[in-house]
């Protein structure tokens, strides 16, 4: 630990540990260990307390007298119960320094404050209120553990007049035994520990009372195993400290029990109706909850960027890629294979399921209306169909991250629902374009408002629907599908006119369920689909095929890198999506499609791809809605392709996750290439790219685009803002490895 970031600050520090118990023994021990400071003293008010401290190395020296140890101290700690807080301070005040620094390691901040105000009139300047996220049950200082903090939050509540420099030494000396240090307020503190730990703590101190209390206790304990155990471990914790812990805590704490009371009876309510569905209900959401929980604790790829912050991607390139590889399931099938499954009557079975952020944003939103979901397990998915009209309304707001699909679908689905709901994004659907689903659900009779055209929308709920005929105004499967969805609830019949084929993955599916839909030709581009309202889904089977637009990078890859030859496996080839195939091979790529079969009602194929010179074409306007997702890809096969690629009709790319013309316009021309956005399109020249930083601006597919042109690179590109590459390919990198191209993350 010799090169910790606090060293410069803390390297002469004397600091001074209050109480040498579990925390303040753990952080005084650690503190020696690291090397980081001067010196550690230990106040104990018991001497054989604080001699022990001395023998097992925790403390450089002590004194069971407070004042001496406060005297002489830079930085003092306080780590005794958190009642005596106020005590401990009105102790300490005459002998502190006006340079010392004090901090804290209360689990409850609101009372550290009022503590002080009773004491100093307001909180120090130079006092930084601070709670380790780390303990244990065991207690006292023969538990101290020098590696107690390591890899642990410390989580600090300094207010607006805090003295910045004692605020950055305490940071560092959290850091110095290996925490990582965060801000917060103090209210909000007080509100997020009393869910997380202070319930938890006050339920299995309950729980382990009860069984006591019970007659055949000595049976229970007995034959108590790994349940009993796992949940009441905290029940052995330091009494003293929990009793302080409740009571400093206790408006929060009790808001927080109140809650889990009303919960807890309605699952006794459903325990005693026998209610299946609400205790599956229950268990699942909690399941999944946990798990992905447990995942973002453990995990170090980029799927828990929410929680560690910035993702950037150095893409090393690599090559010729060979092997074979399935890239996870079809984002658009998946997202549908909920939506359809919650709304019909049975179980529906899914395998293949994409288990990306966007289609868990979708899944997620179902359990918030009370479907009964299982898994994702590997893939395999059961939805528990509540029939068109069993939804619930949700308690809060459905809250859909990163995914337009999963909002403009649900805007005509839950449009037409008995309840009223809010649909809320991230910042970049956020800034999306809504109307153009919101329009036509209004003329259906829908209510639904949006802030100036972009989320969040606000369904009323309780409309009668009509059925309306309506020609799509841009070729959107995602309007269609909007449409499609609330003709389902709709008086009537629902018809969608497209000017151009677009994915027709809703109406298959909706086939699948056993719902009629026509598909009628009305000219060699224009279909007329339709459905009448008032029917039901029955429930399926489901096999996702891998997505052919995550395919597309590894296409785009073996075909602009010599020697290559892969085989991607179980690609959905559904006619209404391989343009980025056609288009590819207008240039000159070599792809064969080999194994063509059918898989749940959509066509799939394994691809096979080899390297060939690709040449420069206008990409014919036909192919601009089939290959609407793979253009950021396809604009790097063109950076490759002898002479010159254009593109028009595709001002859709400007209004996707980002505006995908401008933004791989911008890096593109950063790496060296000749490239000229247009209104709807690019033109881009045969360029050698060259190595260099490029921003994806949080676009899935524009961080994946550019790692793949870092397969002709001259030297490494670095793609700022990748953490979104999981919402459509949640192991890209390590499928990107496996077939010999190297990405590295680097984490902030
Ligand atoms: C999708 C349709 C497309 C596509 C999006 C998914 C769908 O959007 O870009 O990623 O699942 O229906 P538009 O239909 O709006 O072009």
């Amino acid at each position: 630990m010799n090169s910790k970031p606090g060293q410069n600050l803390l390297g002469s520090l004397r600091v001074a540990i209050i109480g040498v118990g579990l925390i303040g023994g753990s952080l005084a021990k650690a503190l020696r260990q690291s090397g980081s400071v001067a010196r550690v003293v230990g106040y104990a008010r018991r001497k054989s307390v604080a001699e022990r401290a001395l023998q097992l190395g925790v403390v450089d020296e002590y004194s069971t007298d407070l004042t001496t140890v406060v005297a002489g101290a830079d930085l003092v700690v306080i780590a005794t119960p958190v009642l005596s807080t106020r005590s401990i301070l009105e102790h300490i005040k005459p002998a502190l320094a006006a340079h010392t620094i004090v901090t804290d390691v209360g689990s409850a901040k609101g009372v550290v404050v009022e503590a002080c105000e009773q004491v100093f009139g307001r909180v120090p300047a130079k006092f930084v209120l601070g709670h380790p996220i780390a303990g244990s049950e065991r207690s006292g200082v023969e538990a101290a553990d020098a590696g107690l903090f390591n890899e642990h939050k410390v989580i600090l509540t300094p207010l607006a007049d805090s003295d910045a420099h004692a605020v950055a030494v305490v940071t560092d000396m959290w850091r110095a035994v290996g925490a990582e240090v965060l801000e917060m307020d103090v209210a909000h503190h007080d509100q997020v520990l009393a869910s997380t730990s202070h319930l938890p703590h006050l339920l299995a101190y309950s729980l382990v009372d009860t069984l006591a209390h019970q007659d055949a206790n000595q049976d229970i304990f007995r034959y108590a195993a790994g349940g009993f155990r796992d949940f009441t471990r905290i029940a052995s914790s330091d009494p003293t400290m929990w009793h302080d812990i409740m009571l400093a805590n206790h408006t929060a704490v009790l808001a927080s029990l109140d809650q889990f009371q009303a919960d807890l009876g309605r699952l006794r309510e459903a325990l005693e109706q026998k209610d299946s569905q609400q205790l599956m209900g229950v268990f699942s959401r909690a399941k999944a909850a946990r798990d992905h929980f447990i995942k973002r604790l453990d995990s170090s790829s980029y799927m828990n960027a929410e929680v560690t912050g910035e993702v950037t991607f150095e893409a090393m390139g690599g090559g010729p890629l060979a092997g074979q590889l399935r890239v996870p399931g079809d984002k658009s099938i998946s997202h549908r294979s909920i939506m359809l499954g919650a709304i019909a009557e049975g179980i529906t079975e899914i395998e293949g399921f994409l288990e990306g952020e966007d289609s868990l944003a979708t899944l997620q939103a179902f359990r918030d209306m009370g479907v009964v979901i299982e898994g994702p397990q590997d893939g395999r998915v059961l939805v528990h169909g509540v029939g068109l009209h069993g939804l619930q309304a949700p308690v809060d707001s459905v809250y859909l991250g990163n995914s337009g699909t999963s909002m403009r679908l649900l805007a005509g689905l839950l449009s037409a629902q008995s309840f009223a709901v809010e649909l809320t994004g991230d910042d970049s659907l956020s800034g999306r374009p809504m109307e153009r689903v919101a329009k036509p659900l209004r003329s259906m009779g829908a209510q639904i408002e949006s802030r100036d055209g972009k989320p969040p929308l606000g369904l009323a709920g309780g409309s009668a629907l009509t059925g309306i005929e309506y020609e799509l105004p841009v070729a959107s499967a995602q309007i269609k599908s909007s449409i499609l969805l609330a003709g389902l609830y709709a008086q009537g019949e629902t018809c969608v006119i497209e000017d151009a084929p677009t994915r027709d993955h809703t109406e298959r599916m909706l086939r699948g369920f056993s719902y009629p839909v026509t598909s009628t030709e009305i000219s060699s581009v224009q279909r007329r689909i339709c459905l009448s309202g008032g029917g039901v889904l029955k429930a399926t089977q489901i096999d996702v095929p891998a997505d052919i637009s995550s395919a597309a990078f590894f296409m785009v890859a073996a075909s602009i890198t010599p020697g290559s030859d892969i085989v991607l496996e179980h690609v959905g080839v559904n006619p209404t999506r391989i343009g980025v195939i056609n288009i590819l091979r207008a240039m000159g790529g070599d792809l064969t499609l080999v194994n063509e079969r059918e898989a749940g009602g959509e066509p799939v194929a394994d691809i096979r791809v080899r390297y060939a010179p690709l040449k420069g074409i206008d990409i014919p306007v036909d192919q601009v809605p089939l290959a609407i997702d793979e253009f950021p890809v396809l604009f790097v096969a063109a950076a490759c392709a002898e002479g010159v690629t254009r593109l028009t009709d595709a001002a859709e790319l400007r209004v996707k996750e980002s505006d995908r013309i401008q933004v791989m316009a911008d890096g593109l021309i950063t790496l060296g290439v000749t490239a000229q956005p247009t209104d709807d399109g690019i033109v881009i020249q045969q360029s050698t790219i060259g190595e260099g930083s490029v921003a994806s601006h949080g676009d899935h597919r524009i961080a994946m685009a550019f790692a793949v042109a870092s397969l002709r690179a001259t030297g490494p590109i670095e793609i700022s803002d990748c953490a979104n590459v999981a919402t459509s390919f949640p192991n890209f990198i390590g499928l990107a490895a496996k077939v010999g191209l190297t990405i590295n993350i680097k984490q902030q």
